[in-house]
């Protein structure tokens, strides 16, 4: 008999998927542990309170990453949320960077979101986190690959929502639009605005989670800038050298 939540993380080797380990194992979850550091993860196992499974897993190769999640999940035998955090970021410019961060945080998310989503449908009831961005909010100029994928991210969660509800599936659908949080991804990047720690980002993730919400800014306030891009006319956006 199951006694506590089980969660997947895929990307849990660093920043916000590492944090959101430690927390969801502080309160008991079970996890499975995904990422390319496979060793990293199994260093980060030994620390966690709870029960944990790891798995090399790169997103990049999606036929292969979601026979992993199906290995995963049968060893962990049942699943409750599974957590969609690995992405990266490059600047617009290079083809070939441009083509791998859509193989990762499009092909990729939509590999996985879309097993998740079966899985839960057959299981009856679960929950699929998406880790998206402020800056899918509009299409800036110096990332403007990234913003344009994790507007794919939050779109497809949304029409996830309306699928689940429409058809009054139980899957809760949580789309996280974090706006700068402390990671690997934003070291070295001096100190941005509104940086929020990467432990009080994720207290916010995790009650998102708990309270299986449908939309979440981290921190809350960067809402406010979100409203700001999403209203901002054109001939004034493009102005911005962002
Ligand atoms: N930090 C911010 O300010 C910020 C703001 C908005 C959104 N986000 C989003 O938050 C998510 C987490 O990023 P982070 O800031 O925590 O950065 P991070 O420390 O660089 O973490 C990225 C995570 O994604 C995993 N990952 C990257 N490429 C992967 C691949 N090909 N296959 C499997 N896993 C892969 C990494 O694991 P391995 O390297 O071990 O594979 C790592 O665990 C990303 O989706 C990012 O876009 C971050």
């Amino acid at each position: 008999m199951k006694n506590s939540k089980r969660a997947i993380i895929i990307g849990a080797s660093s920043g916000i998927g590492l944090e959101l380990a430690k927390q969801l194992s502080a309160k008991g979850y079970e996890l499975g542990l995904t990422g390319r550091r496979v060793e990293l993860l199994k260093q980060i196992q030994q620390s966690l309170p709870s029960k944990s499974f790891t798995r090399a897993m790169d997103v990049a190769e999606a036929d292969e990453a979601r026979h992993i999640l199906d290995e995963l999940i049968k060893e962990m035998e049942d699943v409750d949320i599974i957590i969609i955090n690995a992405g990266v970021s490059e600047k617009w410019g290079d083809w070939e960077k441009e083509r791998y961060l859509i193989d990762i945080n499009v092909t990729g998310f939509v590999a996985i979101a879309n097993m998740a989503m079966h899985y839960f449908r057959e299981r009856g009831q679960g929950q699929i986190v998406g880790i998206s961005s402020v800056a899918s909010q509009a299409g800036f100029g110096s990332v403007a690959t990234y913003s344009a994928s994790k507007a794919f991210i939050s779109t497809y969660m949304q029409g996830l929502r309306q699928q689940s509800h429409g058809r009054n599936w139980d899957i809760a659908v949580t789309d996280v639009r974090p706006g700068f949080v402390e990671s690997e991804m934003t070291a070295g990047r001096g100190k941005l605005f509104w940086m929020a720690t990467t432990e009080r980002a994720c207290k916010q993730i995790v009650s998102a989670i708990e309270q299986r919400k449908s939309l979440v800014y981290i921190t809350k306030r960067w809402r406010l800038i979100a409203w700001l891009f999403k209203t901002m006319p054109d001939t004034l956006f493009r102005r911005l050298k962002l």
